[in-house]
């Protein structure tokens, strides 16, 4: 039998400027009671403006490299998940395994904008599954403040700056470690949830830097449609598949993107709340950060014991959605 990926260490990092709802008031015609009723966030952070996504990324590494006492010249690859590069090209995972001397490692970025740590954790989890590498580093990384537009309240309340990251190992346990895995596209989504310029279709010109092309565009009322049915469903799909009932499940850990999804999600998975992992209030949508940010707190925070059964969920521009069931096996 194929060995199992498992999750033997985590990390994260969060900017340490808070930006409040009441801060984004002074930009924009909003309020706080509006941006809480109906996305459950208060502040997030914002990373300064001379860092890069690569930074987060950096920093949450070698908080998971401090508690695993894990050598760098250890790690086999390491997969960056984001739609904020430092740079279109060299990739932010050949910036990070530079910056942390995984000399040994090569380096790829994914991207499958929120849903993307779901999309390179199993990702790592198939290369462990091989047999080829033995530690994989899958970050989930976003300086979202790099591209919100400051001007529209439709989206800048929504985002925020932050990084995870988790190392995978091989386990000999077939019932521990990422289990499963349900990933989805649809890209008929694409003209609902977008940066239209910086590709190949609009490259950088004075155009469309006059017309706001290098900023986040959403239909909101649309994506929210999709976002609720969709994560719901897949993450109802992967406990049925499984055989699992929500009252199996230790935790809940889904994208962040607005708690009344996080809810309708819950609600089908039929979960208690001490079940669902909320830490959107401080953070807002961090994109690819959200699942390993989140999953990193209950861990520092002492939540998880060997044997609990975690689903993450997330839904995104693509469309990309998707789920995984891991067993915690440290
Ligand atoms: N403050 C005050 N009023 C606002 C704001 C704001 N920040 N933003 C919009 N409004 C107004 C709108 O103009 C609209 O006014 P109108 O009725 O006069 O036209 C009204 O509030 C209602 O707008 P809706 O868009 O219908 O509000 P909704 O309840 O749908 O909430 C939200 C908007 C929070 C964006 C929601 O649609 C949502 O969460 N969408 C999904 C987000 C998501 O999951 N994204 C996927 C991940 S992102 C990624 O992949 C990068």
């Amino acid at each position: 039998m194929a060995k199992r990926a498992i999750i033997t260490g985590v990390g994260h990092y969060a900017p340490p400027h808070i930006m409040t709802n009441h801060d984004i008031e002074k930009l924009v015609d909003t309020n706080d009671e509006w941006i809480v009723s109906r996305t459950g966030i208060r502040e997030r952070r914002i990373l300064d403006k001379e860092l890069g996504t690569s930074y987060m990324g950096v920093e949450a590494i070698k908080m998971l490299m401090k508690d695993k006492d894990l050598d760098p010249k250890d790690i086999d690859a390491i997969i960056v998940a984001t739609v904020t590069p430092d740079t279109i090209f060299p990739s932010t995972s050949c910036r990070i395994q530079e910056a942390i001397g995984a000399v040994n490692a090569f380096g790829v970025d994914l991207n499958a904008a929120c849903s993307g740590f779901v999309y390179a954790l199993m990702t790592g989890a198939s290369y462990i599954e091989t047999g080829r590498y033995k530690k994989v580093l899958v970050v989930g990384a976003d300086k979202m403040s790099s591209i919100l537009n400051f001007k529209d309240r439709a989206t800048c309340v929504l985002f925020g700056d932050g990084a995870g990251v988790v190392l995978l190992e091989p386990g000999d346990d077939p019932d521990s470690g990422v289990l499963d895995c349900v990933l989805r596209s649809d890209g008929s989504g694409k003209d609902c949830l977008y940066m239209e310029a910086g590709g190949s279709l609009h490259p950088a010109s004075h155009e469309t830097v006059d017309k706001e092309m290098h900023f986040i565009y959403q239909d909101g009322r649309t994506v929210f449609k999709f976002a609720v049915t969709r994560m719901a469903d897949v993450s109802a799909e992967i406990l049925e598949r499984n055989n699992i009932s929500g009252s199996d499940l230790r935790y809940f850990i889904p994208h962040q993107a607005n708690l009344r999804i996080i809810e309708a999600a819950a609600k089908r998975m039929k979960l208690e709340p001490e079940q669902v992992v909320v830490n959107i209030e401080r953070y807002g949508n961090t994109t690819a950060g959200t699942i390993p940010l989140a999953l990193s707190e209950v861990y520092y925070s002492g939540g998880l014991k060997k044997g609990d059964l975690l689903v993450f969920s997330a839904f995104g521009a693509g469309f990309t959605w998707g789920s995984a069931l891991v067993r915690w096996a440290i």
